[in-house]
């Protein structure tokens, strides 16, 4: 089984590019299954039909669905909610403001991105192609561990097997609402979806994240961002889509400008993504509506001679190999990146702004985001270390508890530990 996750920018293809992959998928004779988790859903659009939030068949082997994020939510959600709105109106919250934040930031994705383990399970799909929110949610989502973190402090400040000595004690002394057994059960559950959701989508031998991007600025830059973190968890990126790029024949006074700054910006995208491969799908002459445009699409994306486990193949692994990856190190965080094919010249590192990094080794140049947590460190140095560069980031002195390897490691495993008491 694969799953394709596409994620980018709002508006720059990521629906007509999941569907276009889905319809490819569904011809190879994969049984497919296509999910929107993007609230503003417009997979009926592409399709030219009405997908609802039940799983509805589009062509052979095909189906789709545009989850009801409000339903999901309240699934796998509902009873710790119950509980919260108690626990925080008990503290004296107004009832109306502790509802609003007995949803957790994230949340709704979450759930929603639970689904795909449902599917999963149900063994009755081999691809699952999901057009996930617009980046900024889906990185939210994809920080599993600080939504964790959040569980531990604010839901579970009890453990289970404390409060089945303390309870008497405890309801003689105070009248807070204590959690019981089968909302502890319930998390429990919740926290066992989480874990096996993101071990899916961790696996990169299942699961292939792809960066559906426009030849803008801005837009690359968001994606690049993206791309730091994804790398940053372990989610495997193997492709990059370069959607709306304009006609060399449009080059009449007009847009002339436009070809001009997308022929930079493609050039940028090489620099940012390198060595991930890169398709391009020109702007079309009219909107990507129904199966027909769909397959044009696909076909500038995967190629027209569509061949299970050929070029055109959407559920090869486009790239294989870890082109970043950052990890702890001694005194250092170390930022390692894929150097095939480049000669181990003098290596010149620039910061133009805050979180950006510029390698130069020669004529090679690659620009690099970096997140937060090593935005911030200063950087002693690089080396070559094999066919990698790595660039050393000095942990600061306070840094007590080797903050990013602490975000990598599984945050629901450390949680169901402590769920079922056990010390962590
Ligand atoms: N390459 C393209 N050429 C012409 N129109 C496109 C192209 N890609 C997308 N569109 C159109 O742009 C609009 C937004 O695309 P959509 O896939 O819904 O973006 P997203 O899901 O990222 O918000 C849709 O009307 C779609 O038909
Ligand atoms: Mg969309």
């Amino acid at each position: 089984m694969r799953i394709l996750l596409y994620t980018g920018k709002g508006g720059v293809g990521k629906t007509s590019v999941s569907a276009a992959c889905a319809l490819r998928c569904a011809q190879l004779g994969y049984r497919t299954v296509v999910l929107s988790t993007d609230s503003a859903h417009s997979l009926g659009d592409s399709f030219d039909t009405r997908i609802g939030s039940e799983l509805v068949e589009l062509a052979p082997n095909l189906w789709g669905q545009e989850i009801d994020l409000l339903h999901q939510m309240d699934k796998y959600w509902g009873r710790v909610q119950d509980y919260l709105n108690v626990l925080f109106s008990w503290r004296g919250m107004d009832s109306l403001v502790a509802e609003e934040t007995s949803v957790l930031p994230g949340m709704v994705e979450l759930a929603s991105l639970m689904h795909i383990t449902h599917l999963a399970d149900s063994g009755k799909y081999d691809t699952i192609i999901i057009d996930a929110a617009p980046t900024g949610s889906t990185l939210q989502l994809l920080s599993f561990p600080d939504i964790a973190r959040w569980y531990i402090e604010k839901i579970m400040p009890f453990e289970r097997r404390t409060l089945q000595i303390a309870r008497p004690i405890m309801s003689r002394m105070s009248d807070i609402p204590l959690p019981d057994d089968d909302l502890f059960e319930s998390v429990e559950d919740l926290v066992n979806v989480l874990e096996r959701t993101s071990l899916l989508l961790s696996d990169s031998s299942v699961s292939s994240m792809r960066l559906v991007i426009n030849p803008e600025k801005m837009v690359i830059k968001e994606a690049q961002r993206a791309y730091a973190y994804l790398n940053l968890y372990g989610y495997a990126v193997d492709s990059v889509v370069c959607n709306r790029v304009f006609p060399q024949e449009l080059k009449e006074a007009y847009f002339s400008g436009w070809i001009e700054a997308q022929q930079r910006n493609l050039a940028f995208v090489e620099e940012a993504f390198h060595p991930l491969p890169i398709s391009r799908i020109p702007f079309f002459d009219e909107e990507v509506l129904g199966q027909k445009m769909l397959q044009r699409m696909a076909a500038t994306i995967f190629g027209d001679e569509p061949e299970r486990g050929g070029q055109g193949d959407p559920t090869r692994l486009y790239f294989q190999g870890e082109p970043q990856k950052i990890f702890a190190r001694d005194d250092h965080y170390i930022l390692s990146i894929a150097l095939p094919l480049v000669a181990k010249e003098e290596v010149n590192l620039h910061r133009s702004v805050v979180d950006e990094l510029i390698v130069r080794i020669g004529n090679w140049k690659r620009n690099i985001a970096l997140p937060i947590g090593l935005a911030r460190l200063k950087i002693d140095g690089a080396k070559y270390e094999g066919d990698r560069l790595n660039i050393l980031f000095h942990k600061e002195e306070d840094d007590s508890g080797d903050a990013i390897e602490s975000l990598q490691r599984s945050p629901w495993a450390q949680l169901k530990a402590r769920l079922q008491g056990e010390v962590v």
